[in-house]
């Protein structure tokens, strides 16, 4: 039997990586809770990067996928599938009004980069405007619409025509957007750019500043959706409807899917895109089940109850290290007056996982699952690790 040097030698020697590793291998987990080879036990505040809103190996996901493997593992999106049609149902029916038919592919950036070819078909244009901070995958469309240097440096020339303006900004994006943007890409809550919240009157700005110049307005809801901030999108707090809301991460409880959720105006001709494995039976039948969990279990609130509790404690704590707590429901960028990895790992050692983002904020995404006694023990942790 291998130890867990040996995997670690193993995935050193064969994987072709580009991550940078931390020195545990995990291989179970439960609800909030995962576990390394040692038997070590650790709290997921990361929750897979944003991915588990409805707990690690939730046992409706499970059985989900327990059940529909038995029947059909795959279907070409050229023939109809049961799973699929739920699916695609459900999503009408928990997304606001107007946002009724999805394209299902596979991942996050497979999401943008099917907006942006439906945004440029449907408008003929070829320009986007997106946010300073943004962050929205790593395909070459997607990081295009990415503002951060570090990501896209090795890869130019990316695709043309995408415009930054600050985050929050009214005057700057009314000034970019002309009549020949395609659409504006924003993300409701900056997630990798540092988690700042999107003010309601900018996301709403964003809406008419798009409906003047005939522009599709893109949500990137990829992080912010199902549940993490306390409504099941985080749009949804601005009472702003976007044109497309592309999602993905927690969609399916921990499989591999993405989507964008195409309002009316948005068309493109049949043929002109598609994915092999976009709307795979499985994950279809994951993803009802992850939907249905979360809807039942009212994982919105206790995101919106859990989270404002979490800060407000942190907040009251008067913390020596930290700068200022940004963040909506259980998506929580606490900013340092120092560095952020020394205090990730030192969290890590002590069996809580979070997640740095930046140089400087350590973000929280829990599964939305966690308890009050686990919230209790993040706490205390975090005010002992900042005080
Ligand atoms: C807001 C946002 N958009 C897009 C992506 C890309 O998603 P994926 O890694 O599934 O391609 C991410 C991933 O972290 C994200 O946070």
């Amino acid at each position: 039997m291998n130890t867990a040097t040996d995997y670690q030698q193993i995935q050193q020697r064969y994987e072709f990586d580009v991550y940078p590793k931390r020195d545990i291998t995990f291989v179970r987990g439960e609800g909030c809770r995962v576990w390394d080879d040692t038997g070590k036990e650790y709290l997921d505040c990361a929750a897979g990067h944003g991915v588990v809103n409805v707990g690690h190996c939730n046992t409706a996901v499970v059985e989900a996928i327990q059940r529909q493997a038995e029947k059909l593992i795959t279907c070409p999106g050229t023939y109809y599938n049961d799973a699929k049609a739920q699916l695609l149902e459900k999503l009408a029916s928990i997304t606001p009004d107007g946002l009724n038919r999805s394209f299902l592919c596979n991942s996050g950036a497979e999401a943008i980069e099917a907006a942006i070819k439906f945004a440029r078909a449907t408008t003929g244009r070829t320009k986007f405007v997106c946010a300073n901070r943004s962050f929205h995958g790593r395909t070459m469309g997607a990081l295009s619409a990415t503002f951060s240097k570090a990501y896209k440096d090795s890869f130019e020339p990316l695709v043309p025509g995408f415009e930054f303006t600050p985050y929050n900004n009214i005057e700057a994006l009314g000034a970019a957007v002309t009549n020949e943007t395609a659409a504006v890409i924003l993300e409701p809550v900056l997630g990798e750019g540092g988690v700042y919240v999107g003010d309601h009157d900018y996301l709403q700005a964003a809406r008419n500043i798009c409906d003047k110049s005939g522009a599709l307005l893109i949500f990137d809801e990829i992080q912010t959706g199902f549940c993490r901030t306390g409504k099941m999108f985080a749009s949804m707090h601005a009472e702003v409807i976007p044109d497309m809301m592309c999602v993905a991460k927690a969609i399916a409880g921990g499989l591999p899917m993405g989507a964008v959720i195409c309002g009316q105006k948005v068309e493109v001709s049949i043929g002109s895109h598609g994915s092999t494995f976009g709307g795979n039976p499985i994950c279809c039948a994951a993803a009802n089940a992850a939907i249905e969990y979360m809807v039942a279990n009212k994982l919105d609130e206790n995101a919106a109850s859990l989270g404002s509790q979490l800060v407000t404690r942190l907040n009251d704590a008067n913390l020596s290290r930290v700068r200022e707590i940004r963040g909506v429901g259980l998506m929580i960028g606490i900013e340092l007056r120092t560095k952020a990895r020394p205090f990730v790992m030192q969290l890590l050692e002590e069996g809580v996982i979070t997640l740095p983002t930046g140089a400087t904020v350590i973000r929280l995404l829990p599964p939305l699952t966690i308890t009050q006694e686990e919230i209790t023990h993040l706490e205390e942790r975090l005010t002992s690790c900042f005080t």
